[in-house]
């Protein structure tokens, strides 16, 4: 059972994902052990504990330094025994020992086909309003691992989503969430789950299912 933190800011559909995916067996072997929001008053939370899963409030509000919130984010996690973090719209910046360790067992999901409007500043509705803005047709959402940098770390999984000319923000993102998010983050937790994800620097390999005959190339 890998047992999983889920870290959130708002709303929590892209938890919400990860719970049904749970339930209904496109996630298996996996246990969330603990939702942690530095929001108290973040729906997400409420997601947590309707499904009977731990759920934790820390904001950096509550502490002294940046340090502070920094180690008690950091112990939280470790406290759950979560082998795998998953970023799922949580809106602080993860410190650079959180990083250092859990090497590659940190997943973000961002709301763009990474490397497009991604990085400082491109988070919730400025993203789309970016992409809107540049008309592209094409936007998407991207599953990363987390590294040192903001949106840089090795991509796992990304899903193209088009673009309308009629669409607000608003529109896109829900568009994006439901065509894209809801669908790749619980991909890429079941892969991890299941050992199938091998990272070489920033590129990764999708290695075949056990039950998948290996074909040359
Ligand atoms: C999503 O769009 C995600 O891509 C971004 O933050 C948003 C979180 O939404 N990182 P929700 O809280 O999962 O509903």
């Amino acid at each position: 059972m890998m047992k999983t933190a889920v870290l959130v800011s708002g709303g929590g559909t892209n938890l919400q994902a990860i719970i049904d995916a749970i339930r209904d067996g496109r996630i298996t072997d996996t246990e969330i052990s603990l939702v942690l929001s530095n929001n108290k008053h973040a729906y997400a939370l409420e997601r947590a504990s309707k499904a009977g899963i731990p759920a934790l409030s820390i904001s950096p509000k509550d502490y002294g330094s940046r340090e502070q919130f920094n180690q008690a984010l950091l112990e939280a996690v470790q406290r759950s025994g979560a082998q795998l973090v998953v970023l799922a719209g949580f809106l602080c910046t993860i410190p650079p020992q959180m990083v250092e360790a859990y090497p590659n067992r940190i997943i973000n999901i961002h709301p763009s086909l990474i490397p497009s409007f991604c990085g400082t500043g491109f988070y919730g509705l400025k993203v789309h309003e970016a992409a809107l803005e540049r008309g592209v047709r094409i936007s998407g959402a991207t599953v990363h691992f987390v590294d040192a940098g903001t949106d840089t770390g090795p991509i796992l999984l990304q899903k193209a989503v088009e673009v309308r000319s009629s669409d607000t923000p608003k529109e896109l993102q829900l568009r994006i969430m439901q065509q894209a998010e809801w669908k790749i983050l619980p991909e890429a937790i079941q892969l991890i789950a299941h050992e199938r994800v091998h990272i070489d620097g920033r590129c990764v390999t999708i290695l075949p299912a056990a039950d998948e005959a290996w074909q040359p190339s």
